[in-house]
């Protein structure tokens, strides 16, 4: 991964000394030189603030315009039920993009609930989150071959963001587009006035992305570059 990817506690993270020795270990940290972005990737529980934070933003996305037809609603409680790691992306402390990825089978890992602060998007961000994911999975989890997402459809395209920010580290959409009836909790009830509605009810079309063999050195590759690019102010807040 070169000289600019470490693996440490992590200097901006809000309470390093709280973070016992196993949890130091399993800490991948990624920081853009020029801007001080730095993205982490560790378990979900080793920094509740960090947690906590990730999720005010995600909720925000989420009730954006840009994020309400797309992400589902994640709970904390569901995190650790699956043992999963958060990707992080922090700016000065705040928590400017979160997502998180957990084992799913015997060889695979879901990405989900990515969100980036809208102020600063266009900086790639999207992708350093699933990138840093990918370069850190293999270290925590156990017989890691494949990673894969999950994206919303809507008229006749696949999340144009997401999947050009998948698209960067290799991943590809696969084929046939799948259907998937909302139950209106929590976790998908924002979805309804943008579904589709047959007789069995309300419904969303999605397609999923995968990791090609590529993925993980274009994942080393990406990371390696961010570090060291000039990344664009971020626009001032609404
Ligand atoms: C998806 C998301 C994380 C991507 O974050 P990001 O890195 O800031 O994304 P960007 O703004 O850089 O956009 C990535 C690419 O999408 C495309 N894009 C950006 N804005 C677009 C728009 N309005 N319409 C179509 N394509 C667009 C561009 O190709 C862009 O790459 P480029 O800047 O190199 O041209 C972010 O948009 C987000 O939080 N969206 C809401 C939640 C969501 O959809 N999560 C994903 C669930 S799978």
């Amino acid at each position: 991964m070169g000289s600019l990817t470490k693996t440490h506690a992590g200097a901006a993270v809000a309470a390093p000394d709280t973070l016992t020795p196993k949890i130091q270990r399993s800490v991948l940290s990624v920081e853009n030189l020029a801007s001080g972005i730095t993205a982490f990737s560790l378990p979900c529980g080793a920094v509740p603030e960090l947690l906590g934070a990730g999720k005010r933003l995600f909720d925000r996305v989420k009730e954006s315009d840009m994020g309400r037809p797309h992400v589902d609603g994640w709970i904390v409680e569901e995190l650790f039920a699956r043992q999963a790691q958060l990707a992080v992306l922090l700016d000065r402390q705040q928590v400017i993009g979160i997502a998180h990825y957990h084992k799913t089978g015997p060889d695979a890992v879901t990405i989900r609930g990515l969100a980036v602060d809208p102020r600063y998007g266009r900086m790639k961000l999207g992708t350093v989150l699933p990138a840093i994911a990918v370069a850190h999975a293999p270290l925590v989890f156990d017989e890691v071959r494949r990673f894969e997402c999950s994206l919303r459809v809507l008229g006749h395209a696949a999340n144009e963001r997401s999947r050009a920010s998948f698209e960067r580290i290799g991943f590809v959409l696969e084929e046939p587009v799948g259907i998937s009836y909302l139950d209106g909790s929590h976790h998908n009830r924002d979805k309804m006035p943008t579904a589709e509605i047959d007789g069995h009810g309300a419904f969303i079309r999605y397609q999923r992305m995968t990791s090609t063999d590529e993925t993980s050195s274009r994942a080393a590759r990406f990371l390696q570059d961010w570090a060291s690019d000039i990344l664009p102010f971020p626009a001032a807040a609404s």
